[in-house]
């Protein structure tokens, strides 16, 4: 897609992201495209880049990406805001312009081109998600080709309003599904980590070419693949390819057999059932370890937790190298911390997230030199 900022004033971007890493999306889109948060907060991060092409759908922190329509943080709460969405949707928005970004950046549909109109809202709002819908409907009446007809199923084109509160931010979607859930996952556990938070984890490692990445309880192996796939095809200041060997193991054979058929295709092939407590691994001979425990809820109870990670975090930092750094996801920070307390790390970061309605802690650990 050629359109760049020069030709024509470009709108804005936003992506969505799980609640909480905001500030991490924001650094991948200003390091990865170049751009500028404008805003960000509530899951939502609004931003701008000089050029709006197929990268934007590279973004792996991130949700979805949208082309900026409108956006308030003044919502009433009332009935009167209909009205608004209605105006703004017609007289704040360029649509012609968005499509023509849309249609060069996202594949062409086969047959006549569909369009889906999708409200979400969040809060007590004196109207319903429906009406915010038909006000949006109302507000892009002759904005939308005539012959292009409503679809449910896998429409050409979305347009979306999320209201959350009294924010709301109305769009064209660029992304689909694929960039939240990914291809690669040809092997599910129900308690595998979100592929975005994955993501984020890996960028708070700061990995480096050549190094040994570790996913001692690694399930289904969504952080190992998302450490490959954010360093494919990386290269060196003097042009060869980064190395990095990526090794995984579960307790589990079953979840140590899905992380096998997930990361075939990467070329991951050492992946064993083993016990995270007692590695059979080299003392200092990791650079980075990812991973994430169970959360005490659906694969470990409460009181197990506790003894896990302490003797989980004790075997992690004999394997790691002084230096090395540590990025580990869990419900219960309390719980991480003290069993951290007993090795010579440091943290050097934490996010708080929400996956899917559930608190998790991230915390980033460098271990002395
Ligand atoms: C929350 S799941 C990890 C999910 C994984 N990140 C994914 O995306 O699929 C926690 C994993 O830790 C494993 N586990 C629990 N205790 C373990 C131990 N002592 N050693 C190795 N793995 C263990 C479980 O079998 C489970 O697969």
């Amino acid at each position: 897609m050629a359109a760049s900022r020069q030709e024509t004033e470009l709108p804005a971007c936003y992506a969505m992201v799980q609640l909480g890493l905001e500030d991490i999306a924001a650094e991948e889109i200003a390091r990865t495209l170049g751009g500028k948060a404008k805003r960000s907060g509530g899951g939502i991060v609004v931003f701008r880049v000089d050029d709006i092409d197929r990268d934007v759908l590279q973004l792996r922190t991130t949700e979805d990406v949208f082309l900026y329509g409108w956006g308030t943080d003044a919502l009433s709460y009332r009935a009167k805001d209909l009205d608004q969405i209605e105006r703004w949707t017609t007289r704040d928005v360029n649509w012609d312009l968005l499509l023509k970004i849309h249609h060069a950046v996202t594949p062409k549909p086969k047959g006549k081109p569909t369009y889906r109109l999708v409200a979400q809202m969040n809060g007590v709002h004196g109207y319903r998600r429906i009406d915010a819908r038909q006000a949006m409907a109302r507000g892009l009446a002759g904005k939308i080709p005539a012959s292009w007809k409503h679809a449910e199923e896998n429409a050409s084109v979305e347009i979306w309003l999320t209201i959350d509160g009294a924010m709301a931010i109305c769009g064209m979607r660029l992304s689909d599904r694929t960039m939240r859930h990914r291809t690669y996952k040809y092997e599910h556990l129900p308690a595998s980590i979100r592929p975005t938070v994955a993501a984020a984890m890996v960028r708070l490692a700061d990995l480096k070419p050549n190094q040994t990445i570790l996913d001692p309880m690694c399930g289904a192996g969504t952080l190992l693949a998302e450490a490959h796939l954010a360093t494919r095809g990386k290269k060196t200041v003097d042009g060869t390819a980064w190395q990095l060997q990526l090794l995984g193991g579960d307790i589990d054979a079953s979840h140590a057999r899905a992380a096998q058929a997930n990361l075939r295709q990467f070329g991951i092939t050492d992946v064993r059932k083993w016990d995270a407590r007692d590695l059979p691994l080299e003392d200092v001979s990791v650079d980075r370890i990812l991973s994430n425990p169970p959360f005490g809820k659906q694969l470990a109870s409460p009181e197990e937790i506790v003894p896990l990670y302490r003797q989980a975090i004790r075997e992690m930092d004999r394997v790691l190298r002084p230096g090395g750094k540590c990025v580990l996801i869990v419900s219960d920070a309390r719980v991480l911390r003290s069993a951290v307390e007993r090795v010579p790390w440091k943290e050097e970061r934490h996010v708080q997230v929400r996956m899917l309605g559930q608190r998790a802690f991230i915390g980033a650990y460098r271990k002395a030199k």
